[in-house]
């Protein structure tokens, strides 16, 4: 009886195709016809609608990316855009959406639902882990992974050479990924859009470090940071302590890769929990994981400013590369 269409928005993350399998699955197990759109709005836009079966969901869960493709798309956010999206989803006569993406993608959402009025539902689905209202978002944990695996490899080398690297990571305007990716790779310094970024400060926990006698040392970089990268804050740094900084971007080796455990268990939980927001009448709703439990949270919530970093995690990531 029910229709339902999934697409996933903006940046891929490992985990979302888990996140879609579950979706399709659930919907299937409620009798519910169900539907993929490719290419995320773009895609919406273009009508690339294809009924999905239990099938198509196999050999998935262990795959990085989204296998329904995605893209940012710029044409959507014209009302124009949003009108014609609206009446494709019309016309096929899907009753509900579902959209795995970031915090881009619920405002897109949002601004959809003025012109489509089946219901809607989110997935938080981004590796910057910035998204107001929730605790999680798919590929987070992988990406984190994924950084400090690297870093693990940079450390060889920097422990051999006596050398500092400062290791830029993503995460947009927020600094989730450098904290966690800090933490977990024992890095000496993390420098984070959340706070003023002093270069004086940090060539002097470097120097801090030398006179405790360590012989090397890793800052890691987030890339919104306010010192305009890891490139131009080496240089800064470099010149005050005197001793050669080598830099390295992770850039988009962390968006990929086969998801973590944790990714698929997350992705898997949040998939079916949208069906079951959907099942339940619900719309305009994400689900959000708080407190270890996935609640219907409210998508204007997810869709104001960036998700806070709590001090306790920054204070602890300072004291342990001190
Ligand atoms: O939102 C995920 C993310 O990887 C950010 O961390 C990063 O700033 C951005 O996407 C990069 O976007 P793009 O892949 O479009 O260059």
């Amino acid at each position: 009886d029910k229709r339902v269409a999934i697409l996933a928005s903006g940046g891929d993350s490992p985990g979302m195709n888990a996140a879609i399998r579950a979706f399709v699955r659930s919907a299937l197990w409620e009798n519910y016809q169900v539907f993929g759109i490719q290419n995320g709005y773009e895609g919406l836009l273009e009508n690339e609608i294809r009924e999905l079966s239990s099938r198509d969901m196999g050999m998935i869960i262990n795959q990085g990316g989204t296998m329904l493709g995605t893209a940012r798309s710029a044409e959507f956010q014209t009302p124009a855009g949003l009108q014609k999206a609206a009446a494709n989803l019309n016309a096929a006569k899907i009753d509900a959406l579902c959209v795995v993406g970031g915090d881009g993608s619920f405002r897109g959402l949002l601004a959809l639902s003025e012109f489509y009025k089946g219901q809607v539902v989110g997935i938080p689905g981004t590796i910057d882990n910035d998204i107001p209202g929730t605790e999680y978002t798919i590929g987070f944990d992988t990406a984190v992974q994924t950084a400090v695996e690297a870093i693990d490899k940079l450390r060889d080398t920097a422990l051999s050479h006596g050398r500092v690297f400062f290791v830029e990571v993503m995460g947009r305007k927020s600094g989730q990924i450098a904290l966690s990716v800090g933490l977990a790779s024992g890095a000496e310094d993390v420098v984070i859009p959340e706070e003023k970024t002093d270069a004086d400060v940090v060539a002097k926990r470097l120097l801090d470090g030398r006179k405790k006698g360590k012989r090397f040392g890793i800052v890691v970089v987030a890339e919104g940071d306010d010192s305009g990268g890891a490139f131009k804050l080496a240089e800064t740094v470099q010149q005050k302590v005197g001793f050669n900084i080598r830099v390295s971007v992770l850039g988009h080796i962390q968006r990929g890769g086969s998801p973590t455990s944790h990714d698929r268990v997350w992705g898997s939980r949040m998939g079916e929990a949208a069906v079951r927001f959907l099942k339940n009448r619900m719309t305009g709703v994400f689900t959000a994981m708080r407190g270890g439990h996935i609640i219907p949270a409210y998508l204007i919530e997810a869709t104001v400013g960036v998700r806070a970093v709590e001090p306790e995690m920054v204070q602890l990531v300072r004291i342990m590369g001190s």
